[in-house]
């Protein structure tokens, strides 16, 4: 079974998403690790519950991200993870991660990448006023949310919509699709051998 780590900086909702589905075996692989950059995160709890081993560290005790993302590697060698997946993780991946696991990193944003791409696109969808938004998953590179789209979801803004519903509403579809996402992925790359499957 594919060995994975989560990034992610916040509540850990997807965190939870994506170790559950682990657990009924809807994503057939092991969270070998959270990584996170907020020592008061939600996200820590959820994973010491489910017995997920954690990294946290804070950014400022290091001298540069070259310098936190060796220690990152050094933790992910440890747990043999070979996929990353982020999860609300808030800071822009570096050459040494990127480097090391080549076209093995994803994430998931809340909105229909090219549109909105960095901090709080949801806000800035209900600015927009667009009558449509969603959820992408993509590859990450070295850009703010710019690597190649994997799946996307729509979401209808219906009259009466807050930013409340919809958040629930992304959040919903988040917990849907990124797991599912990811089985099919592992499975293609299960299939090609355990070759990476080089897209970009
Ligand atoms: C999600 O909406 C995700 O798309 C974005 O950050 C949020 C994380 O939420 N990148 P949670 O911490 O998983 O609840």
């Amino acid at each position: 079974m594919i060995s994975i780590a989560v990034f992610a900086s916040g509540s850990g909702s997807n965190f939870q998403a994506i170790y559950d589905a682990t657990q009924s075996g809807r994503l057939q692989a092991q969270v070998s690790l959270l990584v996170c950059d907020k020592p008061d995160a939600k996200v820590i709890e959820r994973a010491e519950k489910a017995g997920v081993q954690t990294f946290v560290f804070s950014p400022k005790d290091f001298a540069s991200k070259e310098e936190y993302e060796t220690e990152i590697y050094k933790q992910l060698s440890q747990q043999n993870v070979e996929f990353i997946v982020l999860a609300g993780y808030m800071r822009l991946i570096g050459s040494v991660l990127l480097e090391k696991f080549k076209g093995k990193i994803v994430n998931i944003h809340p909105s229909l990448l090219p549109s909105f791409p960095g901090k709080d696109a949801i806000g800035q969808a209900v600015k927009a006023g667009v009558k449509v938004t969603g959820v992408t998953i993509h590859y990450v590179d070295a850009g703010m949310d710019t690597g190649p789209i994997i799946a996307q979801q729509a979401i209808e803004i219906g009259k009466g919509y807050t930013r409340e519903t919809i958040e629930q509403r992304i959040h919903q579809v988040e917990h849907a699709i990124y797991a599912e996402t990811l089985q099919q992925l592992f499975q293609q790359i299960k299939k090609a051998g355990n070759s990476l499957i080089k897209t970009f």
